[in-house]
């Protein structure tokens, strides 16, 4: 059989050489996507304990027949509303199951906009055959009041990225729905819960704030660096070979996500890096994968950065990033010996201690190096490590190299 050839003279395709085509499946870094994807939830959030039980604060009586919820929940980009709301309807339904039967409908209004719309979506995700023509808002009303009495259960309304639709076709939907059990016998129907970015204020009218209860208003903040770095460590041991993968490379990516306080940036870096590595052929990480992958992040302009430094800002990121190069990140002490050289060399006069320290702090405001303190060994003593998360060293040095000169002009 090997090497038969077909009737029309071509070998089976089985058998041509296709060694471009090694990496794929092979799993020499990454061993399962899902955790790395969009719409991925872990099972359990990091470091939202505070926030998930401030939540569940506002739904303390969702367990009673009668009982019901609200919440507005706002917060910048990336910072884990979605997440948040949608782990705690999956943790409250299958918490009171066997004592009140949850439905959620989790609308994205930036998708659904208009009132009819997104009552059609809480309808259709309860009953996929319910007639969705001619239908009044009120006769949409009463179908989810009959739906939720039919399994004598509870439904959570999620309007997410609620601004979009407010916008649209302003809040009646919020009337029609936080009215729902009005005029009719029943109680209890339904939770809302609204999400959206911080300018939701600006569009929701304080009538809707206070019939919402202001007390209900749950503002979440954007990630800190420490927080990225828990976040993007349990995607890469969730969807990574163990062993592949260092502290150090999710230092650099929560260093280059920390401007915004992102999550969605820094899960969306273990993607790229992981590919740069494995199209190598590597079965192991390096500083420079991440690097490149975050090179590509859309805040990165290194080249009109360096044009604006001054001489010795050039010779201490010099010093920096020829290190950097080979090692992922380089002390202060380092620095100051390196940099001496580096002055040597362009014929300069070194600075002080301070006052590199100094330029240092300069290139970490200008988004050039970060700067992170470290324990040394498995001492108690501390020392400073520099990096550079979003720009590739060696694609740096020949431009700093090229600056130098023209600046001592
Ligand atoms: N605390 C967390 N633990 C684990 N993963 C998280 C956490 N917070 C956010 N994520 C992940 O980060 C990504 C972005 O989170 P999410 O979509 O919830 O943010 P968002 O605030 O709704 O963003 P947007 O304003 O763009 O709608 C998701 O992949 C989510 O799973
Ligand atoms: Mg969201």
């Amino acid at each position: 059989m090997r090497g038969s050839m077909f009737k029309n003279g071509c070998r089976r395709c089985c058998y041509v050489m296709v060694d471009y085509l090694d990496a794929i499946g092979a799993g020499l870094i990454l061993l399962d996507p899902t955790p790395l994807g969009f719409d991925f939830l872990p099972s359990e959030l990091v470091e939202r304990d505070e926030l998930q039980r401030a939540l569940a604060g506002r739904f303390s009586s969702i367990g009673h027949a009668s009982g019901s919820g609200r919440a507005v929940i706002t917060g910048p980009v990336g910072s884990g509303k979605t997440s948040l709301v949608r782990r705690f309807c999956d943790d409250v339904s299958r918490h009171l199951i066997g004592t009140r039967d949850i439905a959620v409908a989790h609308i994205n209004c930036r998708n659904e906009n208009t009132t009819m719309q997104v009552m059609h979506k809480i309808v259709a995700q309860m009953d996929e055959r319910h007639p969705d023509r001619g239908l009044s808002s009120g006769e949409l009303l009463a179908s989810i009041r009959r739906l939720v009495a039919a399994r004598r259960g509870h439904l959570i309304v999620v309007l997410d990225e609620v601004d979009h639709l407010l916008r649209r076709a302003g809040n009646d939907i919020l009337y029609h729905l936080l009215r729902i059990d009005e005029d009719a016998s029943s109680e209890g129907t339904l939770s809302l819960i609204l999400i959206s970015q911080e300018q939701i204020l600006d569009v929701l009218e304080g009538a809707v704030i206070s019939r919402l209860g202001a007390s209900n208003h749950l503002r979440i903040p954007a990630y800190t660096r420490n927080e990225l770095a828990a976040i993007a460590s349990q995607r890469a041991t969730l969807a990574l070979r163990p062993g592949s993968w260092q502290d150090t490379h999710i230092d650099l990516i929560s260093e280059a996500a920390a401007a915004n306080g992102d999550a969605r940036a820094a899960i969306e870096l273990l993607d790229p890096a992981v590919r740069n590595a494995e199209s190598d052929g590597r079965r192991e990480l390096r500083a420079d994968d991440v690097q490149r992958a975050a090179t590509e992040l859309p805040s990165t302009h290194a080249d009109g950065l360096v044009d604006e430094l001054n001489l010795h800002q050039l010779l201490v990121l010099l010093a920096v990033a020829r290190r950097l190069r080979r090692a992922d990140h380089i002390t202060s002490g380092d620095i100051d010996q390196l940099y001496a050289v580096v002055c040597e060399e362009h014929d300069a006069d070194a600075r002080s201690h301070t006052t590199i320290w100094k330029i240092v702090k300069e290139l970490e405001a200008r988004g050039l190096v970060a700067t992170r303190v470290a324990p040394v060994g498995s001492g108690r003593g501390r020392t400073t490590h520099v990096t550079m998360p979003t720009i590739l060293p060696a694609d740096l040095i020949p431009r700093i190299e090229d600056a130098v000169p023209r600046r001592r002009r």
